[in-house]
């Protein structure tokens, strides 16, 4: 059965790390998605789209609720909190199994917000949120051989290792 997502009551926030998870807004979001969406790291360990225009990316932040109520995926903006405007990455949930309530997540963060721990705490809280709010009861991350920065954000966030996928991929479990 697919249980509907639904956001936060209130945005998820660190205080001590000045990090906020937001929804997803309007255009500057959409032109801050299609320089994530053209970065290299971005491009090359994501899913982005072959259409990276505006218009593109204000149908993907548009298609958030849809998605969100259909219970496929969640997908927040990070931020700072004291500059919550400005989307500097991103923390979404997918819906694996919903039987069995696994989730996996993903991220990104814009290059300049990279180095300071933004992907970190923002897997934290989404995963935290998710276990206890979400009819989540395991969330999963996938990171590839050749991307020690991202299999590093899932160790720091407190994951563990589980084991490899088929295609060689490291796939982590939350704590
Ligand atoms: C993966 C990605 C988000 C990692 O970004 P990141 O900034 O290295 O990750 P974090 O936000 O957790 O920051 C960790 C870095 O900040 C440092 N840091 C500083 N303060 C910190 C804090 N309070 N908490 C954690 N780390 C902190 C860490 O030491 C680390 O730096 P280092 O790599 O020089 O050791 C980024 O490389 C990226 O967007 N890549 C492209 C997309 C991608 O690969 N997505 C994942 C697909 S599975």
């Amino acid at each position: 059965v697919t249980a509907p997502l639904f956001l936060p009551a209130t945005p998820l926030r660190d205080d001590a790390a000045n990090v906020v998870l937001r929804p997803w807004g309007r255009r500057p979001d959409a032109e801050a998605l299609v320089a994530a969406w053209n970065d290299p790291d971005v491009a090359r360990w994501t899913r982005v789209p072959a259409e990276r225009s505006v218009i593109a990316a204000q149908r993907w932040i548009d298609g958030e609720g849809r998605r969100r109520a259909d219970g496929v995926a969640i997908d927040l903006g990070v931020a700072d909190a004291t500059d919550p405007d400005r989307v500097l990455g991103e923390v979404g949930l997918a819906v694996l199994d919903s039987d069995r309530g696994w989730a996996e997540a993903g991220w990104w963060l814009t290059p300049t917000a990279r180095g300071r721990g933004l992907a970190t705490t923002a897997l934290s809280l989404v995963t935290a949120w998710a276990l206890n709010d979400l009819p989540v009861a395991l969330v999963f991350a996938r990171t590839q051989l050749a991307n020690p920065a991202s299999a590093a954000v899932a160790e720091r966030a407190g994951f563990t290792f589980a084991g490899h996928a088929d295609d060689g991929s490291r796939v982590w479990r939350s704590p």
